[in-house]
């Protein structure tokens, strides 16, 4: 007969876990760590936060592909937060070097010392790592990876003429994002070797209506608006689906225009940085008429181009907008304003909300525009 023990009580841990959904948690990390994330809201996406977390449960490394701001950043930090890991990040390019995630000898007033890079930090202290843009890693960037995602699970840090084998805590994770635009077809051979060692999962935009949650809870803009704009994001998607332009309009884009708008109340000018002044010239056209189309009359821009006649001279009332390349440039390209009243021989135009496009700061100005300047110097709405 096998001898019985009873537990203790005080020998029961009760690890808490995080539920990603009714079959998928996660523990939640009990070690007190500075690099804890800061848990930002992070709505829908439950099937890639299960897939993610099973990952994780395997020791899987995660790669992440989806078109920019899909949320391949913020999926790994939210789980980072909400299971208390450590989260560091590095952003690849051409340029990373191997000593920024291995670490490098520096020399102070005593001798040499070395210093872990990002990796070797994540590793040596087990925190979750997210390596950004994989697929733009030089080789022998990944090179210093391959021997961590074979079976080997350790790297040597070459410290001068002392190897260190660094075999990462049980904690340790590690994921990785790229953009599937460039995809297999433009990575190098090696990355492909690469690639084939992760957990692959997508990531693409979120429902509407999830994608307006988003825009209400991080801005709190009205519902009502965020559908309206999540409904403009979806046409520009379209568009860029069909190949008529090149530029996504990502849910970062969408923030960045409800934020503005709670500034301007208005669509189109709270459009102007957050989405038109990044487009590229072929695609200008399309897009702002896209916008026109949709917001013109909310933003109480009654009179479209077409309905004006070049020679309209200014009139009071009218809203204007200061059209690149022309005199008043320095004024704010791109904003708008409306003639307050006609002094002498000028309009005086009060600019409302304008934003200094490089300080970002706002304020009031009046500035005078002579009479003789007509719609085709300062046009009614160019939308
Ligand atoms: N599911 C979501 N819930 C809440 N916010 C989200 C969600 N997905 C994306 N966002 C927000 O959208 C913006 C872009 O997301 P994120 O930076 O994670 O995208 P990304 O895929 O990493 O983009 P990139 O490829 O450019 O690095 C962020 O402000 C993020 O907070
Ligand atoms: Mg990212």
């Amino acid at each position: 007969m096998s001898k019985q023990r009873t537990i203790a009580k005080d020998e029961i841990k009760i690890i808490p876990d995080y539920a990603i959904s009714s079959s998928v948690s996660l523990p939640i990390n009990q070690s007190p760590n500075p690099f804890i994330p800061k848990d930002l809201p992070f709505e829908g996406n439950k099937k890639l936060l299960e897939q993610m977390a099973i990952a994780v449960q395997l020791r899987q490394p995660v790669l992440l592909m989806g078109d920019t701001g899909t949320g391949k950043t913020s999926a790994v930090r939210h789980l980072a937060a909400k299971t208390r890991n450590g989260f560091r990040r590095i952003n690849l390019n051409g340029q990373t070097g191997t000593d920024e995630l291995e670490g490098k000898i520096l020399l102070n007033r005593e001798g040499t010392y070395w210093v872990d890079g990002v990796m070797a930090d994540a590793m040596r202290n087990g925190y979750w790592l997210l390596m950004d843009e994989i697929n733009a890693a030089a080789p022998e960037v990944l090179f210093v990876l391959h021997s961590l995602m074979d079976d080997d699970g350790y790297i040597v840090l070459a410290q001068g003429d002392k190897g260190e084998v660094l075999r990462p805590p049980p904690d340790f994770r590690l994921f990785a994002t790229m953009n599937p635009s460039v995809e297999y077809a433009g990575t190098k051979e090696m990355n492909k070797a690469f690639i084939s060692r992760f957990f692959v999962l997508r990531t693409d935009y979120l429902p509407e209506k999830i994608e307006a949650e988003v825009l209400v809870k991080r801005t709190g803009i009205k519902r009502k608006v965020a559908m309206e704009m999540v409904g403009a994001a979806k046409a520009i998607r379209d568009m860029k689906a069909k190949e008529k332009i090149d530029f996504t309009l990502s849910t970062r884009e969408l923030i960045q225009w409800a934020t503005l708008f709670r500034v301007f109340n208005k669509f189109l000018p709270a459009a102007e940085p957050a989405i038109i002044n990044k487009l590229a010239e072929s695609e200008l056209s399309a897009i702002k008429d896209l916008l026109g189309m949709k917001f013109r009359k909310h933003d109480g821009l009654t009179k479209a181009k077409a309905d004006v006649k070049p020679d309209t001279p200014i009139a009071v009332g009218d809203k204007v907008r200061l059209v690149s390349g022309r005199n008043y440039t320095q004024t704010g390209v791109g904003s708008y304003g409306q003639v307050s009243e006609i002094r002498g021989g000028d309009a005086i135009v009060l600019w409302d909300a304008l934003v200094d496009v490089k300080t970002g700061a706002m304020s009031n100005l009046h500035i005078s525009v002579p009479l003789g300047v007509n719609l085709v110097d300062l046009e009614h709405f160019d939308y």
